[in-house]
């Protein structure tokens, strides 16, 4: 099995990924809220770099089909309907809508990780699905990349712990031993050792997750540490994010 974890998106990150299955975390909190968006009845999320390249994209949308969504320092981009928080992703203000959505550090990640060969949008609240979907992608030769998205181009615990608890679900015994793995993978494992089961208080103790509670978006926190609440699977492709159906269920 091969399976390699990334702090954070860096320059060479595009070229390491081409043909290998990637899974991107951002924990706190876009990738959360994508998996929420898309469980509330989200049509599609199309991911932008800058404010001004979502405003672009939604302009040649139908005007009504279409929602703004981002932050910038954690709070919602003037202007734009929704910022980053999951409790704002509800039915009554997602269902059948495409998002176009900036954040700071998930979006970026995201768009480094377009060029893979399959791009899987994971968090706690849909941890079992994309663990479902990883099982075979780690025995390929190419293996699987968790790429966080980090802060700022630096480690995020709050990922870098969400990466090691997909490690551990993903190889034999939760263990590396016999495994092709690179150091990232290694220390990953060690937080998700160190914390356990405790999302709540992975989260609660990584710098982002202070300064999420400083603001006011406790609330936030628990939403984005609840496991397996939001069961779907987002698959990224041709520049869109849409939940991935088996082709049983229609
Ligand atoms: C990001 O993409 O940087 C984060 O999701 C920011 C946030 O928590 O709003």
């Amino acid at each position: 099995m091969r399976l390699d974890v990334l702090f954070a998106p860096g320059p060479s990150t595009a070229t390491e990924l081409t043909g290998r299955t990637v899974v991107v975390l951002d924990v706190l909190r876009a990738t959360s809220v994508m998996a929420v968006a898309l469980s509330n009845g989200a049509k599609a999320i199309l991911p932008a770099a800058s404010t001004e390249e979502a405003l672009r994209i939604a302009q040649n949308l139908e005007r009504d089909a279409v929602v703004l969504a981002g932050e910038r320092k954690s709070v919602r981009i003037p202007g734009f309907a929704l910022g980053n928080s999951p409790l704002e992703f509800g039915a009554e203000a997602v269902a059948g809508k495409t998002i176009v959505m900036t954040t700071t550090n998930g979006t970026a990640a995201l768009i480094a990780a377009q060029g893979a060969r399959e791009v899987i949008v994971g968090a706690p609240v849909n941890f079992t699905a994309v663990v479902e979907r990883l099982r075979a992608a780690v025995t390929e030769p190419e293996g699987l990349v968790i790429l966080c998205a980090g802060g700022d181009g630096q480690f995020a615990l709050e990922d870098a712990f969400a990466a090691g608890r997909l490690a551990k679900a993903l190889l034999p015994g939760g263990d590396s031993k016999g495994q092709t793995v690179n150091d990232g993978t290694l220390a990953a494992l060690e937080l998700a050792r160190h914390f356990g089961e405790r999302w709540s208080r992975a989260l609660r103790t990584s710098a982002h997750g202070r300064e999420l509670l400083a603001l006011g978006f406790g609330a936030d926190l628990d939403v984005c540490a609840g496991q397996d609440t939001h069961p779907v699977l987002p698959l990224y492709a041709d520049r869109r994010i849409t939940a991935h159906r088996p082709p049983n269920e229609g």
